[in-house]
Parts: structure tokens; C-alpha cells; sequence
């Protein structure tokens, strides 16, 4: 009986991949890099990326021999994690528009 009670428990729990991008998997950047914290429960802000990777600023150079700068356009100062999603494949949300290519790693 007890065991049943434990069986149905697990099934109760949503399966969900909390693995990140894989780049940062071999990277071992750990969830409260990102998250704040170890266990998170919602997503992380994109004040995060830049700790590690810059402000927009840095990024616009990082992509500037780029034949479009994915990082440095007419939208302005789009949150990173609107096309780097981290727990799904990320899309370049410029493609919703144009159709140059542009795709996120
Ligand atoms: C490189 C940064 C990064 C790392 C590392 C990371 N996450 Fe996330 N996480 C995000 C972002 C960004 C979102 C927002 C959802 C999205 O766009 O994928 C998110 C969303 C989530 C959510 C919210 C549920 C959802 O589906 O949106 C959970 C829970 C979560 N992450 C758990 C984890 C766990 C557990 C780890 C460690 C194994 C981890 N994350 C590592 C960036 C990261
Ligand atoms: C703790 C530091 C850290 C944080 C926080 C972090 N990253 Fe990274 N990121 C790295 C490292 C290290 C690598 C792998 C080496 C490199 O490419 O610079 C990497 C790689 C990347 C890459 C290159 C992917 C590839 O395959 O070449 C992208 C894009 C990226 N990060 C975006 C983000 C975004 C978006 C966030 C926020 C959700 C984020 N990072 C948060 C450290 C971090
Ligand atoms: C409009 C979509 C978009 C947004 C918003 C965005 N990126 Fe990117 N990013 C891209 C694309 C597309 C590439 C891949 C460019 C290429 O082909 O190398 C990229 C590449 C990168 C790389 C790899 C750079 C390299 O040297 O190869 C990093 C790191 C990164 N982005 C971090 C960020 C961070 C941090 C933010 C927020 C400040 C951000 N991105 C916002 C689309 C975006
Ligand atoms: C909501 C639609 C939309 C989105 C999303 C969008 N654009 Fe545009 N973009 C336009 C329109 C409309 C023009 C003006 C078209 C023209 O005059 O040819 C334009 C013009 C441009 C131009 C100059 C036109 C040219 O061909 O020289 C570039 C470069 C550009 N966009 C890059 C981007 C990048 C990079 C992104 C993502 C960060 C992006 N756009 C996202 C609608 C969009």
C-alpha cells in the first residue's frame, strides 16, 4: 500500500528537462548562476546573462562581423532570453519579420 501511495506521488510530479543550453551544461554553469537561486520555480532574468556575458553594449561588439547584428537592431534592447531560451531550442525572434539568417546557437 505504501509503496503504491509513493508510485502514484511520482506520477503526480510534472516530468520537465531542467537541463540548460548545452553549451552551458559543458560550461557547469550551476541553476543559481542563472536562477538566483538552487531549486528554482520560475525563470530567470536576463540581469543574470549579463553578469557573465556583458551588457548589450559588449554583445553588440561580441556579433558585429555578423552580416545582421542580432544584438544591436531596430527593437532596441530585447531581453537575452527571449532568443536564448535556456530549458528549449532558442529562435531569433527577428525571423517572426525578415527572413535573413539568423539562428541562436
Ligand atoms: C544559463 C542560464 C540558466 C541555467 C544555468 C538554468 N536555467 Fe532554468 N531557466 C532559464 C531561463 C532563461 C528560463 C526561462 C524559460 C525559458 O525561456 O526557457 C528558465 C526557466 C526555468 C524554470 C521555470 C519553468 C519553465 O519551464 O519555464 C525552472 C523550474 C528552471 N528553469 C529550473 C532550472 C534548474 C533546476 C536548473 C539547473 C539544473 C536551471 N534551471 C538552470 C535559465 C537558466
Ligand atoms: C555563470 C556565468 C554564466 C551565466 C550566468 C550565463 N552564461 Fe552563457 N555562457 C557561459 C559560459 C562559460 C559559456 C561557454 C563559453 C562561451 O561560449 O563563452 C556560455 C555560453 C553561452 C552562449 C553561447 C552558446 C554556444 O553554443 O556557443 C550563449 C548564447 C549564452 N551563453 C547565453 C546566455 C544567456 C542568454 C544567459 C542568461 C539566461 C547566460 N548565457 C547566462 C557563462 C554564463
Ligand atoms: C534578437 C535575438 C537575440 C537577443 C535578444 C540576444 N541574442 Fe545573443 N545571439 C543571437 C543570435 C542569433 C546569436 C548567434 C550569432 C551567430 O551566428 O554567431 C547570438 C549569439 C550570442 C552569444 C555568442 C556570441 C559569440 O561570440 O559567438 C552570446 C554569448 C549571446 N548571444 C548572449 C546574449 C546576451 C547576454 C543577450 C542579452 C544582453 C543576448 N544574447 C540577446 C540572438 C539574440
Ligand atoms: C515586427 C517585425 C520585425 C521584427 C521582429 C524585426 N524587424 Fe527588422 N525590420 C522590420 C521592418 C518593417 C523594417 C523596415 C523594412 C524596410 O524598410 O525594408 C525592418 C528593417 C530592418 C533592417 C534594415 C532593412 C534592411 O534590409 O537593410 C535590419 C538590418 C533589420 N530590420 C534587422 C532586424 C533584426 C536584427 C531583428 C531582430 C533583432 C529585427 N530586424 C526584427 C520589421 C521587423
Amino acid at each position: 500500500m505504501k509503496a503504491w501511495i509513493l508510485f502514484a506521488a511520482v506520477l503526480a510530479v510534472p516530468v520537465r528537462a531542467t537541463a540548460p543550453s548545452p553549451a552551458h551544461v559543458k560550461a557547469q554553469v550551476a541553476c543559481a548562476d542563472c536562477h538566483g537561486q538552487a531549486e528554482p520555480a520560475k525563470g530567470a532574468p536576463a540581469e543574470a546573462c549579463m553578469g557573465c556575458h556583458g551588457d548589450y553594449a559588449a554583445m553588440a561588439a561580441a556579433t558585429k562581423a555578423l552580416p545582421v547584428n542580432p544584438h544591436d537592431s531596430h527593437l532596441g534592447q530585447v531581453a537575452c532570453t527571449k532568443c536564448h531560451a535556456q530549458h528549449r531550442p532558442g529562435k531569433a525572434i527577428c525571423m517572426e519579420c525578415h527572413e535573413f539568417e539568423l539562428h541562436v546557437k
